[in-house]
């Protein structure tokens, strides 16, 4: 089974709306056309937070976007979405927002780890225990979402602005043997590494990238881009980064 994992698009009400540098409207479609074309047989998107950019009005032009797809598109809150909102214009499928969602041997655990006020996550007591409940009550392969880095990543001013509360999370992911993967966005960037059997995976943005090990904020050059996976029925997952040229994305936004 395959899955598209696209991450902090940023959009904007405007379509012209850009974000360091990026048209993010026209980067995020360029990035979706790029996929659909490698891997046709998807079989979800996971949308992993900061859908809007601190814009309401995004959430329609990501509607104007996704809401004809076939598939669903599982989506998690980030630190610039507004989550009554999001609820609001993406209320009917395709569109599921948190939650969980089961697809043959696989699940998805959407969590929301946006916390009022802050720019790095948290996860609330409740959010924690849905957690370990999904946790325990399926056999499923399990693939957990959330928006903030749940580990240092190397880089000193992101590392501040992670997940808090990392011992509460990690506690209740040791507690199940069949969780397979925690994917995140947030960091702009690539990160790929286990701890214990547990994969790690960080994605880069549709839009622009922040520069991996710097110590203070720092954007990359390198293009937009998104993640797919292959999950297989014996829990394997087999995944990569797609870099999307800028070159193409100018292309697209010229037609
Ligand atoms: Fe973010």
């Amino acid at each position: 089974m395959k899955i598209l994992q696209i991450t902090d698009t940023h959009l904007f009400g405007h379509v012209a709306g850009r974000l360091r540098g990026v048209e993010t409207d026209s980067s995020l479609r360029n990035v979706i056309e790029d996929a659909y074309t490698r891997v046709p047989d998807y079989a979800a998107i996971l949308v992993t937070g900061d859908l809007v950019q601190d814009d309401n009005s995004g959430y329609l032009r990501f509607r104007s976007i996704f809401g004809t797809s076939l598939k669903p598109v599982l989506c998690i809150p980030g630190n610039h979405d507004d989550l009554d909102a999001m609820r609001l214009e993406l209320n009917a499928p395709p569109f599921q927002i948190c939650g969980d969602h089961k697809i043959d041997d696989w699940q998805f655990i959407m969590l929301d780890s946006y916390h009022p006020g802050h720019v790095g996550g948290t996860l609330t007591s409740g959010e924690l225990d849905r957690l370990d409940r999904t946790l325990r009550d399926s056999p499923a392969h399990a693939l957990v979402c959330l928006h903030h880095h749940p580990v240092a990543i190397g880089s000193q001013w992101l590392n501040n602005i992670g997940l808090s509360n990392t011992t509460e999370f990690w506690r209740v992911i040791d507690a199940h043997s069949h969780v397979r993967a925690v994917v995140w966005g947030h960091v702009h960037q690539p990160y790929d590494a286990y701890r214990g059997a547990v994969r790690l995976l960080g994605t880069p943005s549709t839009g622009a990238q922040f520069l991996p090990q710097s110590h203070g904020f720092s954007i990359d050059n390198r293009p937009p881009a998104y993640r797919f996976f292959e999950l297989h029925p014996n829990g394997k997952i087999d995944t990569d980064i797609q870099w999307v040229s800028s070159l193409a994305a100018a292309r697209f936004a010229a037609l």
